[in-house]
Protein backbone atom coordinates (compact mmCIF):
# COMPACT_ATOMS: atom_id res chain seq x y z
CA UNK A 1 0.00 0.00 0.00
CA UNK A 2 1.23 3.22 -0.98
CA UNK A 3 2.70 5.39 2.39
CA UNK A 4 0.49 8.08 0.89
CA UNK A 5 -3.10 6.25 1.20
CA UNK A 6 -3.67 7.01 5.10
CA UNK A 7 -2.17 10.81 4.75
CA UNK A 8 -4.69 11.44 2.02
CA UNK A 9 -7.18 10.07 3.69
CA UNK A 10 -9.56 12.73 4.63
CA UNK A 11 -12.68 11.45 5.51
CA UNK A 12 -11.09 9.37 8.00
CA UNK A 13 -12.69 9.97 11.28
CA UNK A 14 -9.94 9.91 13.24
CA UNK A 15 -7.52 12.68 14.57
CA UNK A 16 -5.44 13.72 12.01
CA UNK A 17 -2.14 16.48 13.24
CA UNK A 18 -4.19 19.32 11.43
CA UNK A 19 -7.30 18.55 13.69
CA UNK A 20 -5.18 20.29 16.47
CA UNK A 21 -6.52 23.15 15.11
CA UNK A 22 -10.08 22.25 16.23
CA UNK A 23 -10.09 23.88 19.47
CA UNK A 24 -11.02 26.88 17.85
CA UNK A 25 -14.69 25.73 16.09
CA UNK A 26 -15.02 23.67 19.13
CA UNK A 27 -18.56 24.61 21.14
CA UNK A 28 -18.10 26.24 24.28
CA UNK A 29 -21.37 25.85 25.67
CA UNK A 30 -24.10 23.44 26.03
CA UNK A 31 -26.04 25.57 23.93
CA UNK A 32 -23.81 25.65 20.76
CA UNK A 33 -23.74 22.39 20.86
CA UNK A 34 -25.19 20.98 17.96
CA UNK A 35 -27.49 18.37 17.83
CA UNK A 36 -28.27 15.30 20.29
CA UNK A 37 -30.76 17.06 21.37
CA UNK A 38 -32.13 14.54 24.03
CA UNK A 39 -29.13 13.94 25.65
CA UNK A 40 -28.40 17.84 26.09
CA UNK A 41 -31.56 18.24 27.79
CA UNK A 42 -31.16 15.77 30.36
CA UNK A 43 -27.28 16.78 30.45
CA UNK A 44 -28.37 20.48 31.22
CA UNK A 45 -30.94 18.98 33.99
CA UNK A 46 -28.19 17.07 35.80
CA UNK A 47 -26.13 19.69 35.61
CA UNK A 48 -28.84 22.37 37.01
CA UNK A 49 -29.47 19.69 39.76
CA UNK A 50 -25.62 19.26 40.63
CA UNK A 51 -24.85 23.06 40.88
CA UNK A 52 -27.89 23.38 43.07
CA UNK A 53 -27.16 20.49 45.96
CA UNK A 54 -23.48 21.85 45.40
CA UNK A 55 -22.16 18.53 44.14
CA UNK A 56 -19.92 17.44 42.23
CA UNK A 57 -21.76 16.15 38.65
CA UNK A 58 -22.46 12.17 38.83
CA UNK A 59 -19.60 10.18 36.72
CA UNK A 60 -20.47 10.49 33.07
CA UNK A 61 -19.73 8.02 30.05
CA UNK A 62 -19.48 9.20 27.01
CA UNK A 63 -19.21 6.20 24.09
CA UNK A 64 -19.53 6.52 19.99
CA UNK A 65 -17.60 6.47 17.00
CA UNK A 66 -14.95 8.93 16.80
CA UNK A 67 -15.30 12.58 16.00
CA UNK A 68 -19.05 13.25 17.24
CA UNK A 69 -18.10 15.41 20.46
CA UNK A 70 -17.06 13.20 23.50
CA UNK A 71 -14.41 15.47 24.03
CA UNK A 72 -15.65 18.34 23.23
CA UNK A 73 -18.76 17.40 25.87
CA UNK A 74 -16.36 16.96 28.73
CA UNK A 75 -14.97 20.17 28.04
CA UNK A 76 -18.44 21.92 28.16
CA UNK A 77 -19.62 20.26 30.90
CA UNK A 78 -16.56 21.75 32.85
CA UNK A 79 -17.45 24.89 31.43
CA UNK A 80 -21.32 24.54 32.56
CA UNK A 81 -20.40 23.13 35.72
CA UNK A 82 -17.62 26.19 36.61
CA UNK A 83 -15.02 23.74 37.37
CA UNK A 84 -11.89 22.77 35.89
CA UNK A 85 -10.48 19.96 33.66
CA UNK A 86 -7.82 17.70 33.35
CA UNK A 87 -7.28 15.55 30.93
CA UNK A 88 -6.07 11.78 30.51
CA UNK A 89 -6.00 8.60 28.76
CA UNK A 90 -6.60 5.13 29.48
CA UNK A 91 -2.89 4.24 28.41
CA UNK A 92 -1.14 6.98 30.05
CA UNK A 93 -2.26 5.84 33.41
CA UNK A 94 0.23 3.11 33.71
CA UNK A 95 0.39 2.50 37.60
CA UNK A 96 -1.49 3.40 40.08
CA UNK A 97 0.83 6.10 41.42
CA UNK A 98 -0.04 8.29 37.79
CA UNK A 99 -3.74 8.13 39.07
CA UNK A 100 -3.46 8.81 42.50
CA UNK A 101 -1.28 11.71 41.09
CA UNK A 102 -4.29 13.25 39.33
CA UNK A 103 -6.97 12.32 41.80
CA UNK A 104 -5.13 14.08 44.83
CA UNK A 105 -4.42 17.25 43.30
CA UNK A 106 -8.16 17.89 41.93
CA UNK A 107 -10.33 20.34 43.42
CA UNK A 108 -13.89 19.72 44.81
CA UNK A 109 -15.81 19.27 42.01
CA UNK A 110 -13.43 18.95 39.28
CA UNK A 111 -13.79 17.12 36.02
CA UNK A 112 -11.22 14.11 35.09
CA UNK A 113 -11.66 13.47 31.49
CA UNK A 114 -10.02 10.33 31.13
CA UNK A 115 -9.98 9.27 26.93
CA UNK A 116 -9.83 5.82 26.10
CA UNK A 117 -11.02 4.79 29.42
CA UNK A 118 -11.45 0.99 27.54
CA UNK A 119 -7.85 1.08 27.78
CA UNK A 120 -7.22 1.57 31.31
CA UNK A 121 -5.46 -1.42 32.83
CA UNK A 122 -6.57 -3.97 35.25
CA UNK A 123 -4.42 -2.95 38.73
CA UNK A 124 -5.18 1.24 38.04
CA UNK A 125 -8.54 0.35 36.84
CA UNK A 126 -9.39 -1.16 40.24
CA UNK A 127 -7.66 1.46 41.87
CA UNK A 128 -9.99 3.77 40.35
CA UNK A 129 -13.44 1.60 42.28
CA UNK A 130 -13.37 3.54 45.55
CA UNK A 131 -12.29 6.39 44.39
CA UNK A 132 -15.30 7.10 41.91
CA UNK A 133 -17.37 4.93 44.68
CA UNK A 134 -16.52 6.59 48.09
CA UNK A 135 -13.88 9.51 47.21
CA UNK A 136 -11.24 7.62 48.87
CA UNK A 137 -7.72 5.99 47.17
CA UNK A 138 -6.29 2.66 49.41
CA UNK A 139 -2.42 2.83 49.51
CA UNK A 140 0.03 0.86 50.08
CA UNK A 141 3.01 1.70 51.71
CA UNK A 142 6.51 0.07 52.27
CA UNK A 143 6.28 -3.97 51.30
CA UNK A 144 6.54 -7.25 52.87
CA UNK A 145 6.10 -7.28 56.78
CA UNK A 146 6.46 -3.49 56.86
CA UNK A 147 3.44 -2.68 54.18
CA UNK A 148 0.75 -1.09 55.44
CA UNK A 149 -2.57 0.85 53.65
CA UNK A 150 -3.53 4.32 54.10
CA UNK A 151 -6.52 5.89 53.17
CA UNK A 152 -6.40 8.77 51.71
CA UNK A 153 -9.46 11.07 51.42
CA UNK A 154 -9.97 12.48 47.82
CA UNK A 155 -11.95 15.56 46.47
CA UNK A 156 -15.43 15.02 45.23
CA UNK A 157 -14.61 14.77 41.81
CA UNK A 158 -16.46 13.90 38.05
CA UNK A 159 -14.95 11.40 36.00
CA UNK A 160 -15.66 11.97 32.60
CA UNK A 161 -15.25 8.73 30.37
CA UNK A 162 -14.43 8.26 26.46
CA UNK A 163 -14.28 5.57 24.15
CA UNK A 164 -15.11 4.16 20.92
CA UNK A 165 -15.37 0.77 22.80
CA UNK A 166 -18.44 0.34 24.96
CA UNK A 167 -18.33 -3.17 24.93
CA UNK A 168 -14.79 -3.27 26.01
CA UNK A 169 -15.33 -1.86 29.48
CA UNK A 170 -15.55 -3.81 32.66
CA UNK A 171 -19.16 -3.93 34.04
CA UNK A 172 -17.77 -3.00 37.24
CA UNK A 173 -16.19 -0.25 35.61
CA UNK A 174 -19.28 0.47 33.52
CA UNK A 175 -21.66 0.27 36.95
CA UNK A 176 -19.92 3.02 38.37
CA UNK A 177 -20.78 5.71 35.47
CA UNK A 178 -24.35 7.04 36.61
CA UNK A 179 -24.60 9.20 33.65
CA UNK A 180 -23.89 7.19 30.39
CA UNK A 181 -24.19 9.17 26.69
CA UNK A 182 -24.29 7.05 23.51
CA UNK A 183 -23.31 9.71 20.91
CA UNK A 184 -25.06 9.08 17.49
CA UNK A 185 -24.22 10.11 14.09
CA UNK A 186 -25.83 13.22 13.47
CA UNK A 187 -28.83 14.38 10.59
CA UNK A 188 -27.72 16.26 7.39
CA UNK A 189 -29.50 19.04 8.66
CA UNK A 190 -27.78 19.14 12.00
CA UNK A 191 -24.18 18.85 10.14
CA UNK A 192 -25.51 21.76 8.07
CA UNK A 193 -25.87 23.72 10.79
CA UNK A 194 -22.38 22.92 12.00
CA UNK A 195 -20.61 23.74 8.92
CA UNK A 196 -22.27 27.00 9.00
CA UNK A 197 -21.08 27.93 12.19
CA UNK A 198 -17.69 26.94 11.57
CA UNK A 199 -17.86 28.71 8.48
CA UNK A 200 -19.14 31.99 10.86
CA UNK A 201 -16.12 31.13 13.14
CA UNK A 202 -13.80 30.90 10.11
CA UNK A 203 -15.10 34.21 8.71
CA UNK A 204 -15.64 32.08 5.55
CA UNK A 205 -18.65 32.48 2.54
CA UNK A 206 -20.72 29.28 2.62
CA UNK A 207 -23.66 29.11 0.46
CA UNK A 208 -25.98 27.00 2.25
CA UNK A 209 -26.85 24.63 -0.46
CA UNK A 210 -23.05 24.01 -0.43
CA UNK A 211 -23.13 23.40 3.12
CA UNK A 212 -26.14 20.91 2.53
CA UNK A 213 -23.75 18.92 0.00
CA UNK A 214 -20.75 18.41 2.28
CA UNK A 215 -23.21 17.43 5.21
CA UNK A 216 -24.24 14.64 3.25
CA UNK A 217 -20.93 13.78 2.41
CA UNK A 218 -19.12 13.73 5.98
CA UNK A 219 -20.53 10.38 7.39
CA UNK A 220 -22.54 11.98 9.62
CA UNK A 221 -19.31 12.97 11.72
CA UNK A 222 -19.04 16.77 12.76
CA UNK A 223 -15.17 16.41 12.83
CA UNK A 224 -15.24 14.92 9.35
CA UNK A 225 -17.41 18.46 8.19
CA UNK A 226 -15.11 20.92 9.60
CA UNK A 227 -12.15 18.78 7.85
CA UNK A 228 -14.04 19.19 4.33
CA UNK A 229 -14.85 22.68 4.95
CA UNK A 230 -11.10 23.76 6.00
CA UNK A 231 -9.97 21.56 2.37
CA UNK A 232 -13.15 23.38 0.44
CA UNK A 233 -11.52 26.75 1.41
CA UNK A 234 -8.37 26.37 -0.39
CA UNK A 235 -10.19 25.26 -3.24
CA UNK A 236 -12.31 28.38 -3.02
CA UNK A 237 -9.57 30.71 -2.76
CA UNK A 238 -7.45 28.87 -5.54
CA UNK A 239 -10.03 27.90 -7.94
CA UNK A 240 -12.96 29.88 -7.32
CA UNK A 241 -13.83 33.35 -5.77
CA UNK A 242 -13.04 32.80 -2.30
CA UNK A 243 -16.31 31.52 -1.66
CA UNK A 244 -17.98 28.45 -1.29
CA UNK A 245 -20.44 27.72 -4.19
CA UNK A 246 -22.03 24.58 -4.58
CA UNK A 247 -20.34 23.71 -7.44
CA UNK A 248 -16.86 24.74 -5.60
CA UNK A 249 -18.11 22.07 -3.42
CA UNK A 250 -18.61 19.76 -5.61
CA UNK A 251 -15.20 19.74 -7.34
CA UNK A 252 -13.70 20.18 -4.06
CA UNK A 253 -15.65 17.07 -2.49
CA UNK A 254 -14.35 15.01 -6.67
CA UNK A 255 -10.12 16.33 -6.06
CA UNK A 256 -10.72 15.21 -2.68
CA UNK A 257 -12.15 11.39 -4.07
CA UNK A 258 -15.25 11.83 -1.57
CA UNK A 259 -17.80 10.25 -3.51
CA UNK A 260 -21.44 10.92 -3.53
CA UNK A 261 -22.38 8.48 -0.71
CA UNK A 262 -19.45 9.88 1.29
CA UNK A 263 -17.37 7.33 0.78
CA UNK A 264 -13.75 7.99 0.62
CA UNK A 265 -10.66 5.93 -0.85
CA UNK A 266 -9.87 3.63 1.65
CA UNK A 267 -13.72 2.80 1.96
CA UNK A 268 -13.66 1.90 -1.59
CA UNK A 269 -10.70 -0.08 -2.16
CA UNK A 270 -12.16 -1.80 1.43
CA UNK A 271 -15.55 -2.63 -0.86
CA UNK A 272 -13.09 -3.28 -3.71
CA UNK A 273 -11.43 -6.06 -2.52
CA UNK A 274 -14.09 -7.61 -0.67
CA UNK A 275 -16.36 -7.72 -4.07
CA UNK A 276 -13.52 -8.65 -6.35
CA UNK A 277 -10.86 -10.99 -4.74
CA UNK A 278 -13.34 -12.52 -2.16
CA UNK A 279 -15.83 -13.07 -4.00
CA UNK A 280 -18.15 -10.66 -1.67
CA UNK A 281 -17.35 -12.67 1.26
CA UNK A 282 -17.51 -13.48 3.66
CA UNK A 283 -14.51 -13.06 4.45
CA UNK A 284 -12.57 -12.35 8.17
CA UNK A 285 -11.88 -9.31 8.99
CA UNK A 286 -7.65 -10.06 9.90
CA UNK A 287 -7.46 -11.05 6.17
CA UNK A 288 -9.20 -7.69 4.89
CA UNK A 289 -7.09 -5.90 7.28
CA UNK A 290 -3.97 -7.62 5.62
CA UNK A 291 -5.00 -6.60 2.45
CA UNK A 292 -5.59 -3.08 3.21
CA UNK A 293 -2.56 -2.44 5.43
CA UNK A 294 -4.65 -0.89 7.71
CA UNK A 295 -5.16 -1.94 11.67
CA UNK A 296 -8.40 -4.05 11.94
CA UNK A 297 -8.86 -1.61 15.02
CA UNK A 298 -9.29 1.52 12.27
CA UNK A 299 -11.14 -0.81 10.21
CA UNK A 300 -13.65 -1.58 13.13
CA UNK A 301 -14.18 1.52 14.57
CA UNK A 302 -14.16 4.22 11.90
CA UNK A 303 -15.01 2.54 8.57
CA UNK A 304 -17.33 -0.28 9.09
CA UNK A 305 -19.81 0.97 11.51
CA UNK A 306 -20.04 3.98 8.45
CA UNK A 307 -20.57 0.95 5.81
CA UNK A 308 -22.79 -1.02 8.09
CA UNK A 309 -24.95 1.94 8.92
CA UNK A 310 -25.38 2.97 4.84
CA UNK A 311 -26.32 -0.58 3.92
CA UNK A 312 -22.61 -1.46 2.15
CA UNK A 313 -21.60 -4.02 4.72
CA UNK A 314 -22.72 -7.15 6.57
CA UNK A 315 -21.05 -7.96 10.23
CA UNK A 316 -21.92 -11.62 10.02
CA UNK A 317 -20.68 -14.41 12.98
CA UNK A 318 -18.66 -15.92 9.52
CA UNK A 319 -16.89 -12.85 8.25
CA UNK A 320 -17.58 -9.60 6.43
CA UNK A 321 -20.30 -9.73 3.23
CA UNK A 322 -20.68 -7.04 0.80
CA UNK A 323 -24.40 -6.27 0.31
CA UNK A 324 -25.83 -5.84 -3.11
CA UNK A 325 -25.64 -1.97 -2.91
CA UNK A 326 -22.08 -2.14 -2.40
CA UNK A 327 -21.31 -4.04 -5.54
CA UNK A 328 -23.81 -1.25 -7.73
CA UNK A 329 -21.83 1.16 -6.03
CA UNK A 330 -18.32 0.18 -6.95
CA UNK A 331 -20.24 -0.44 -10.75
CA UNK A 332 -19.83 -3.75 -10.77
CA UNK A 333 -22.77 -6.65 -11.68
CA UNK A 334 -25.13 -7.81 -8.88
CA UNK A 335 -23.07 -10.66 -7.12
CA UNK A 336 -23.78 -14.55 -8.26
CA UNK A 337 -26.03 -15.94 -6.31
CA UNK A 338 -24.34 -18.62 -4.26
CA UNK A 339 -26.67 -21.35 -5.97
CA UNK A 340 -25.60 -19.94 -9.50
CA UNK A 341 -22.68 -22.36 -10.57
CA UNK A 342 -23.61 -21.34 -14.24
CA UNK A 343 -24.34 -25.09 -15.52
CA UNK A 344 -27.85 -25.20 -16.85
CA UNK A 345 -30.00 -28.17 -15.25
CA UNK A 346 -29.92 -30.25 -18.13
N1 LIG B 1 -22.45 18.69 18.39
C1 LIG B 1 -21.46 19.42 17.85
N2 LIG B 1 -21.67 20.70 17.49
C2 LIG B 1 -20.68 21.42 16.92
N3 LIG B 1 -19.44 20.96 16.69
C3 LIG B 1 -19.16 19.70 17.05
C4 LIG B 1 -20.14 18.88 17.66
N4 LIG B 1 -19.59 17.68 17.92
C5 LIG B 1 -18.32 17.74 17.49
N5 LIG B 1 -18.06 18.97 16.96
C6 LIG B 1 -16.81 19.38 16.33
O1 LIG B 1 -16.10 18.21 15.93
C7 LIG B 1 -14.80 18.20 16.48
C8 LIG B 1 -14.52 16.81 16.99
O2 LIG B 1 -15.22 16.60 18.19
P1 LIG B 1 -14.57 15.83 19.42
O3 LIG B 1 -15.27 16.25 20.64
O4 LIG B 1 -13.09 16.01 19.42
O5 LIG B 1 -14.93 14.31 19.04
P2 LIG B 1 -14.57 12.96 19.81
O6 LIG B 1 -13.91 13.30 21.09
O7 LIG B 1 -15.88 12.27 19.97
O8 LIG B 1 -13.67 12.19 18.86
C9 LIG B 1 -14.78 19.28 17.57
O9 LIG B 1 -13.64 20.05 17.51
C10 LIG B 1 -15.95 20.18 17.26
O10 LIG B 1 -15.48 21.31 16.54
MG1 LIG C 1 -11.91 12.87 21.63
Amino acid sequence: MDQSFEDDRLASSSFLPEDRLEGALRPERLEDFVGQERHKENLRVFIQAALQRGEALDHCLFHGPPGLGKTTLAHILAKELGSQVRVTSGPVLEKPADLAGLLTNLNDRDILFVDEVHRLGKVVEEYLYPAMEDFRLDILLDRGAAARSVQLTLPRFTLVGATTRAGLLSSPLMARFGIVVHLEHYQRQELASILERSARLLELDLDPQAAYEVAGRCRGTPRIANRLLRRLRDFAQVKGQGRITLDIARYGLERLEVDEEGLDRLDRAFLRILCETYQGGPVGLGTLSVALGEEEDTLEEVLEPFLVKEGFLQRTPRGRVATARAWSHLGLPPRPSAGDTGILPF
